[in-house]
């Protein structure tokens, strides 16, 4: 079934698990998340970007997931992801999207606020959960990048005002992961984020999954991570399944889902492992 993000994050960090929120660009990769997440009986978090809305269409991603989550017996979040575009993120609400992230986190504390309480305000009338980011996540998420020297942790002394003032529902976190894959191992700033956890009941998140070591997601998740967002492998896995299913069939093989269909069970796979990781297995 459908249902926000507030509700999929509401045991998490008492149950000492997170929900992964996944990224998707289609129905095979979509369709294989979901699979994944029913094999391990775990709730999961379905991501369209704004680049993944563009190329799909906004109706076209509520209406193929809303299918999707009310085949299933498993609660399924759909949420728009690093959203920076606000008339977008009201069109997507209205959609049916059960989270929307305001992605405001370039701007100034003062205007991160305002953007993000008045996203809230809006979702809130048609029971849309918010997630808002504070500090800078680094590297380049589809259309929106971060150099390292402007990327930023979060201050966790800025963390109490942002969460009362904005009424967020979760909280993406800064602590020294990066977008897109890792160009040497990441070096997460654990004290800070026991500092965040400390200092606030909002559940957080861990963006740029992809890459991070086994290890680093389990003290993540221990500590109280509640979401942790994987894109960048998925999209990898995508094309990694389409190559070989190509080299694997003839040429006088035509038949598309011979060649995309393959990317289902690859994708299942890669959420089935981070699940194990995150600890949200049999928690539907
Ligand atoms: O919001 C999406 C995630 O933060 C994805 O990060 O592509 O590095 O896994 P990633
Ligand atoms: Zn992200």
């Amino acid at each position: 079934a459908l249902v926000t993000l507030k509700e999929i994050l509401a045991g998490t960090r008492a149950g000492h698990y997170a929900v992964g929120g996944f990224n998707f660009n289609g129905y095979e990769d979509a369709q294989g998340i979901i699979n994944g997440a029913v094999a391990k009986n775990s709730p999961v978090i379905l991501m369209a970007s704004m680049g993944a809305v563009k190329y799909i269409g906004l109706h076209q991603v509520a209406g193929m997931v809303k299918g999707m989550a009310e085949s299933v017996d498993i609660p399924v979040c759909l949420h728009l992801d690093h959203a920076t575009d606000y008339d977008l993120i009201k069109e997507a609400i209205k959609c049916g999207f059960t989270s929307v992230m305001v992605d405001a986190s370039a701007k100034s504390y003062e205007d991160n606020i305002a953007d993000s309480k008045m996203i809230v305000d809006f979702a809130k009338q048609y029971g849309c959960s918010v997630e808002a980011e504070l500090g800078k996540v680094g590297g380049k998420e589809e259309n929106i990048v971060v150099e390292d020297a402007s990327a930023a942790f979060t201050d966790p002394d800025d963390v109490p005002r942002f969460v009362s003032e904005t009424g967020i529902d979760a909280l993406a976190v800064a602590i020294g992961t990066v977008h897109g894959f890792y160009k040497s191992e990441p070096k997460l700033d654990f004290p800070r984020l026991q500092k965040i956890v400390e200092i606030t009941d909002c559940p957080l998140v861990l963006h740029g999954g992809s890459g991070v070591p086994v290890e680093d997601f389990k003290k993540c998740v221990q500590m109280g991570m509640s979401k942790i967002n994987v894109g960048t492998e998925l999209k990898a896995t995508y094309s990694n399944a389409v190559r070989a299913a190509v080299a694997a069939n003839p040429e006088s093989e035509f038949d598309p889902r011979k060649y995309v269909g393959p990317v289902k069970d690859a994708c299942a796979k890669v959420v089935e492992g981070k699940i194990d990781i995150f600890g949200s297995a049999n928690k539907a």
